[in-house]
């Protein structure tokens, strides 16, 4: 029997790996800037955690959780995002005691979707929440610090964004929606036929034309907003022109899990296809009273690291080259200095020593299959006169150095040998 990795899921290593880690450092560089720590919360959570807060009618919850239960009959899931989690864990832990939190997160998430470009059973997320504050300029860092993330990765988004209004609000725009909607059943899809009195604002985001041509015209629940909610939303969009960060102001845009209060937002990439947000979130005020905790509101965003890391793919970004070097003995007398210098290098640059050394030619061999740019040749010369020996392993180029000259180099002028 060959396993292979289940469907939807794939394995993450070479070239890919290190996009993966790129995109995460930058992530986390620039929320650390903004002031956010990390949070690592549990791959898996009482299953409860989310069907109370994601929405009994979403599409997460409704079709989409790994659930099972453990050997203690626990019925436990596994995390479809990353918020819900967070949330839980500041009311557990009281982390917002008297102020508010800003945390940021790397991980796995899971859904049971139909896999397709874009869309996995497991997927990475990049996210961040600013809990305890119902303070606008929260949203604004939010956008402001995830959109960042999006430019200095040189990939290019539209910002969308909405207010989809808060519980005194939107039971009224509901009503409106849902009468508009009923004059226009028989144009919706089958899906939209049933959403339209469970959840009317889903109806605002199906995909089908048929749906997209009713809603068209469709009551905007920004004309609906509440004195509070539609101040709230200027002062946002106030700080973002402020700040220069382009936006579209987008009526129909309502986020899929049932959360959200305020503001909504995404950002879209059009090279992906039909799959093309590559972060989304909002607002949540309500989120961590309905999770038993106190009256904590909350602003945060999620990204899906594989749609960017597709992105650069297909964009052939090259990102600055991290060299690999390696120690080799010319002849088997200076293995064990070789190896010494190996290990003194370590402090400074990523070095691998010759498995199963034999001779220098066997040697250089190895080190181009290993990807590494550079050889250090150590002879009876280099350790006589405490010399590095550098050979570029692309065109063949020697040149040797002090040791301070070579550490000079790859402190201070990123391994430019001048080879
Ligand atoms: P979400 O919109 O469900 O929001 O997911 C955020 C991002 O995760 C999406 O924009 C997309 O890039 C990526 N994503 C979602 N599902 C998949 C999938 N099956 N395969 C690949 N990528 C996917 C949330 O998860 C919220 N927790 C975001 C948030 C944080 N709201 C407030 N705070």
């Amino acid at each position: 029997m060959n396993y292979k990795a289940p469907k939807g899921t794939f394995d993450i290593f070479g070239k890919k790996a290190k996009i993966y880690e790129k995109i995460e450092s930058i992530g986390k560089k620039i929320m650390k800037l903004y002031g956010f720590s990390e949070i690592r919360t549990p791959i898996f959570e009482d299953a409860g955690l989310f069907t109370r807060s994601l929405g009994e009618t979403s599409d997460v919850v409704q079709k989409e959780m790994y659930i099972f239960k453990d050997k203690g009959n626990r019925l436990l899931a596994l995390r479809p995002e990353g918020t819900a989690p967070v949330i839980r864990s500041i009311i557990e832990n009281n982390l917002a005691q008297n102020n508010s939190v800003k945390l940021f997160y790397t991980g796995q998430m899971f859904r049971y979707e139909r896999p397709q470009a874009g869309r996995f059973r497991q997927f990475h997320q990049f996210g961040a929440e600013i809990v305890g504050t119902q303070d606008p300029i929260s949203d604004f860092e939010i956008i402001d610090s995830s959109t960042k993330i999006l430019k200095e990765l040189e990939i290019e988004y539209e910002l969308h964004l909405n207010s989809v209004g808060c519980k005194v609000c939107r039971p009224a725009y509901k009503e409106v929606l849902i009468l508009f909607l009923k004059d226009h059943v028989d144009e919706l899809c089958e899906n939209c036929q049933t959403r339209l009195y469970k959840n009317p604002l889903r109806v605002l985001d199906c995909k089908e034309e048929q749906c997209k041509l009713v809603t068209s015209n469709a009551p905007k629940i920004t004309d609906y907003l509440c004195e509070d909610c539609k101040t709230h939303f200027e002062k946002l969009l106030n700080y973002l022109k402020k700040s220069k960060i382009e936006f579209i102001l987008n009526p129909r845009l309502v986020r899929g899990l049932d959360y959200y209060t305020k503001t909504a937002f995404e950002a879209l990439n059009f090279s992906l296809g039909s799959q093309n947000a590559v972060l989304g979130g909002g607002r949540y005020d309500g989120l961590a009273e309905e999770l038993g905790g106190k009256n904590l509101p909350g602003v945060g965003f999620a990204s899906g690291i594989e749609r960017l890391v597709t992105i650069l793919e297909n964009s052939n970004k090259t990102f600055e080259k991290e060299h690999k070097f390696m120690v080799i003995p010319i002849t088997s007398l200076e293995f064990d200095y070789a190896l010494n210098l190996t290990s003194e290098l370590r402090k400074y640059i990523s070095v691998l020593f010759p498995y199963d050394y034999k001779n220098l030619k066997s040697a250089l061999k190895l080190a181009v299959k290993s990807d590494c740019s550079y050889a250090v040749l150590v002879g009876s010369d280099e350790i006589r006169d405490n010399l590095i020996s550098i050979k570029n392993l692309e065109n063949g180029k020697q040149k040797s150095f002090s040791k301070v000259e070579f550490l000079n180099i790859i402190n201070n002028e990123r391994c430019n040998f001048g080879l």
